[in-house]
């Protein structure tokens, strides 16, 4: 495999919290690659030490092979999950004083910027200070910032938690075109989980280690399930058939939720059945069922 960030045996703690222990993982370069867990599972220390800004205790992080911590600056875009532009400037002036830092040419800075607000469509807002903008406009610049030295691959700590639907669409679109059409590789990290369907490869982490990786597809088969859900002309007799059956179920409102192994169960089932169904429906494995199959209860507290 082709990967761009190899990490190896990283290991992070804070005083006596173990963060991050003991992980491994491989991103291959012009992937989408979803980091999921459940709050204080180690995604943002993860994400903080691959881009240097925090030392870690042991382990390595490779990126294209090299160690060096110059080099991972210039390689790297991040968004970080809280914004870090300066409140009392307005959009142009932060971008513009935080590009000086990449290029040092001001007329190459000025080019690059007025491409970044036309890919991220921020000349409507870019004369607002940036406290006055709205939560999908703060992303917007906070990505435009990431993008400034054009890096290679580009980290982003939660970036669609707490906004609107339609500006969640509006990341992704982006999301979706660096990699698609800029052969950006993307590490991102998520609480929802039909983002993390979206990716190439999934690493699931619960309290520093990793509890589960691979494909969205791979994940579904192994840990999610297929549900029947029937609505019965008479709810009676439908319960003594199952019970008959020996099938357990779930009752939710009118529906009979019946887990089964795939569609040739769920034909058997509604062919057994069929005198006394009235609606149903067969739906697929999610990728909650996976969350939820591999963090289990343990994280309610
Ligand atoms: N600066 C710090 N000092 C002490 N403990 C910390 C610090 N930063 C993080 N932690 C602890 O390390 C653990 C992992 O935190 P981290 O922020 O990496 O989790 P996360 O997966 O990003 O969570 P979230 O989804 O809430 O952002 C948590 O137990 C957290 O309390
Ligand atoms: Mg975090």
């Amino acid at each position: 495999m082709d990967c761009i960030v190899r990490v190896e045996n990283l290991v992070k703690s804070y005083g006596e919290i173990k963060a991050v222990n003991d992980i491994s993982f491989k991103v291959k370069r012009g992937s989408l690659f979803a980091f999921l867990g459940p709050n204080g599972a180690g995604k943002s220390t993860t994400i903080n030490v691959m881009t240097t800004l925090l030392d870690k205790d042991s382990g390595q992080v490779f990126l294209n092979e090299q160690t060096d911590d110059a080099y991972f600056r210039n390689k790297i875009g991040v968004v970080f999950q809280g914004n870090v532009l300066d409140e009392d400037l307005t959009v142009k002036e932060n971008l513009i004083y935080r590009g000086a830092l990449y290029l040092k040419d001001k007329v190459a800075v000025k080019a690059r910027y007025d491409e970044l607000a036309k890919y991220l469509n921020l000349y409507e807002f870019e004369n607002q200070r940036y406290k006055t903008l709205s939560g999908g406009q703060k992303r917007r610049t906070e990505i435009a910032r990431a993008l400034f030295s054009n890096p290679e691959i580009l980290l982003l700590d939660e970036p669609t938690t707490g906004l609107d639907p339609e500006t969640r669409q509006i990341v992704w679109k982006v999301i979706e075109d660096l990699k698609k059409n800029h052969g950006m590789t993307i590490f991102l990290t998520t609480h929802y989980m039909e983002e993390a369907a979206n990716a190439d490869h999934v690493v699931i982490i619960n309290k520093g280690k990793i509890v589960a990786e691979g494909t969205p597809a791979q994940l579904k088969d192994e840990y999610s399930y297929d549900r029947l859900k029937i609505v019965a002309k008479d709810k009676k007799a439908l319960i003594d058939a199952l019970e008959k059956m020996n099938k357990p179920y779930e009752k939710i409102a009118d529906q009979f939720i019946m887990i089964v192994s795939d569609a040739e169960e769920a034909i058997t089932m509604i062919n057994q059945l069929r005198e006394n169904i009235a609606q149903f429906e067969m739906v697929k494995g999610t990728m909650d069922d996976v969350f939820i199959q591999v963090i289990g209860g343990e994280n309610h507290v």
